[in-house]
């Protein structure tokens, strides 16, 4: 543990301890995988400001995100299938989050179900929801989440298709992996990843699977999925959505100003300017350069989120500093799941802290919500 020191660590155990098919459903994008690595690099190509002789005692990463206060800025983003990283992925990172003090995201794509998680968390956490064309299923999905007590439903837009990756097709990716030769010697070689699997009944995508009509088995299961992404969803369903849920409500996946200000307009809390990690449309822009002129638009009219690339304290402050009041972590949770389980988690949470904490000093700061343009060298 204590050679563990970046995100890039964590990565490199997880490339050892998961299998391979699943580590590579973390550690990919679409098509060429450009807007993944652009979501990554670009955050390199911008320079803090460094101030000596300044007060650096006292100093506070904590903030708000849609009214809930965080230990610093930094969710767990909604990742689908992360009960494959690890044995009862989603129950782990669930119980790191709300022990360090973030919030945590369920994706609707998960293994462990919404009750999986209420039944080992005591603070409410948030659920995303992807719009099916089955409509019972999503007004059943919405009103689970409301009995789970989540406190946010995160309505991802990006994906009303879904983005071709490479990888996923060539390594035939399906929970549970089916028994080829190839994957039975992949998983033979990484027994802690097995063991843990053996030793749980969450193996399937259990929000879906016994709820949704006509999907009794895992077979069926991944014929239904392809199917099911409405390619209708419009505007007006945020709507009904808005209203059948009734709480706070995010909007994921926004990466142009005017889709920005449409979301403004339809009274959620917060908007996340994201590209599904550089999942979806290879070739946009990363988040990080796309945020500061949504930030702009939209001004105090809605809350403004980011996700995408973020592999350091210093990124996360960098986005701050854009306009973003919030920020979610997707790869590097994973890795750190796949890596050392719930400890893991926590261990990506803290290198991210740790990093934000020295940052915000070194830049003259004593409070990560201080940070703005100023601090950054243009
Ligand atoms: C393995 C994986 C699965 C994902 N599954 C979902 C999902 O089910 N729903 C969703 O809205 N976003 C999903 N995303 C996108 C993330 O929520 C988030 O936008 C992205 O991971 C942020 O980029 P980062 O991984 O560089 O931090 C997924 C991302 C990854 C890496």
């Amino acid at each position: 543990m204590s050679t563990i020191l970046t995100i890039a660590d964590l990565k490199d155990l997880a490339r050892r301890r998961v299998p391979k098919m699943f580590f590579d459903y973390a550690d990919s994008g679409a098509w060429t995988e450009s807007t993944y690595r652009a979501n990554e690099e670009d955050f390199g190509k911008i320079k803090f400001r460094q101030r000596v002789l300044v007060d650096m005692s006292n100093r506070s990463l904590e903030s708000t995100m849609i009214g809930e206060k965080v230990a610093m800025p930094v969710a767990l983003a909604p990742t689908g299938m992360t009960g494959m990283q690890h044995a009862d992925g989603e129950m782990l990172a669930a119980q790191a989050a709300e022990e360090f003090g973030v919030p945590f995201t369920l994706s609707t794509m998960s293994i462990c179900s919404i009750e999986d998680v209420a039944s080992v968390t005591r603070k409410p956490f948030w659920f995303q929801l992807y719009v099916l064309r089955d409509k019972d299923f999503v007004l059943s999905l919405i009103d689970r989440a409301k009995a789970a007590k989540c406190s946010a439903l995160v309505l991802t837009l990006d994906l009303q298709i879904l983005g071709q990756r490479h990888k996923d097709v060539r390594n035939g990716l399906s929970a549970p992996p089916r028994m080829t030769l190839a994957n039975v010697i992949d998983m033979a070689i990484r027994p802690r990843w097995c063991l843990g699997m053996a030793g749980t009944p969450r193996r399937t995508f259990r929000n879906i699977v016994g709820h949704a009509k006509g999907v009794g088995d895992v077979a069926s299961l991944a014929s239904w999925t392809t199917e099911q992404f409405d390619q209708h969803l419009s505007w007006k369903d945020v709507t009904w959505i808005k209203e059948r849920w009734g709480g706070k409500l995010i909007l994921k996946g926004i990466l142009d100003k005017e889709d920005a200000l449409m979301a403004a307009k339809t009274g959620a809390d917060a908007i996340i300017v994201s590209n599904h990690g550089g999942r979806q449309l290879d070739g946009a822009s990363s988040s990080i350069m796309a945020l500061e002129e949504i930030a702009d638009a939209v001004g105090d009219s809605i809350e403004v989120h980011m996700d995408g690339g973020i592999r350091s304290g210093q990124d996360v402050l960098k986005a701050l500093c854009l306009g973003a009041k919030g920020t979610y972590i997707g790869r590097p949770f994973l890795y750190g799941l796949g890596a050392l389980g719930k400890e893991g988690v926590t261990k990506a949470l803290e290198i991210i802290r740790k990093e934000m904490d020295i940052t915000l000093a070194l830049c003259g700061k004593r409070l990560a919500t201080d940070m703005g343009k100023d601090q950054l060298r243009r």
